[in-house]
């Protein structure tokens, strides 16, 4: 086995130790920039710090508390990185990768990751969620450099349905009965911790890019490697650099913080029609 799995095998061994629910069959969630207030709305919740998790991350970001927090949704078992590790605070993608590696290896069924991020697209305004329905890697890494663990997945992985088309289909019903509007498109993943010049924001939308952060990509590729399913969403936190405000973390924060009640009815819905995307056992 390689050190990579015996690593998260041991955060596994930690974490079901810890809430033994993370045995059963789960939705998971990566929590990004002012979404993690959703814990909130869990039943039964149980919080375990990062420390407490060998090989979890320590998060240095406002808005990235560095807790995995255990709870349920409609009597579905949800487990949920409130915080995550990015490549711009100097941690290498095997570390960044390594909270989603734990929750596909503990048996979620799908994983929900989130983000805040700039508005590419110009039909897009501020605080809205955008679905992601594909991305593009360009921080320049790639978690799966190295040699090939064929326990983890294969070494070529297919990335051309990335985005789980199941779990899109139920965020959009979702987003359809709470009456919220989900616009969609490519995330494009960018290294950080500068926000975009003007130029850059040009050539990424020459390029086809809608949203632009600095997380989420390595993610969406780590989890597919172990062919697990992933829908993607984005809050529009802010337009691109060019065509709003000057950007700054605490608005990006507060901006997506507003959008929890909508992200909450959307989990809500992709929990309910479960029975569309999630493969029985
Ligand atoms: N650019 C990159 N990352 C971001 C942005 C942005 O405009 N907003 C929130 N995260």
């Amino acid at each position: 086995m390689s050190s990579v799995l015996a690593d998260v095998d041991r955060s596994v061994d930690a974490i079901r130790s810890a809430d033994p629910r993370t045995a059963e069959p789960f939705v998971g969630l990566i929590l990004g920039s002012g979404l993690s207030d959703v814990v909130g709305k869990l039943d039964d919740l149980h919080t375990i710090p990062y420390p407490e998790i060998p090989g979890f991350p320590g998060t240095t970001v406002v808005g990235h508390p560095g807790e995995l927090c255990v709870g349920t949704l409609d009597g579905v078992v949800v487990v949920c990185c409130r915080g995550r590790a990015h490549l711009y605070e100097g941690h290498d993608p095997v570390t960044v990768v390594h909270p989603i590696r734990t929750l596909v290896r503990l048996g979620a069924r799908g994983i929900v990751i989130t983000n805040a991020a700039g508005g590419v697209n110009r039909s897009f305004k501020v605080g809205q969620l955008m679905l992601i329905t594909d991305h593009v890697n360009l921080t320049g890494q790639n978690p799966l450099i190295g040699p090939n663990d064929p326990a983890l997945g294969p070494r070529f992985p297919d990335m051309s349905n990335a985005w789980d088309p199941g779990m899109s289909d139920a965020l959009r019903a979702a987003a359809k009965a709470a009456g919220a509007e989900l616009p969609e498109g490519s995330y494009f993943g960018l290294l950080g911790p500068t926000y975009e010049t003007p130029a850059e924001i040009r050539m990424v939308r020459a390029m086809g890019a809608d949203a632009v952060g600095m997380s989420t990509v390595l993610e969406a590729i780590a989890a597919r490697h172990m062919g697990c399913r992933i829908g993607g969403l984005s809050v529009i936190s802010n337009l691109a650099a060019g065509d709003g405000d000057e950007l700054d973390h605490a608005h990006v924060a507060e901006i997506a913080d507003a959008a929890g009640p909508t992200f909450f009815a959307l989990l809500q819905g992709l929990v309910a029609r479960r029975s569309t995307w999630w493969e029985p056992s």
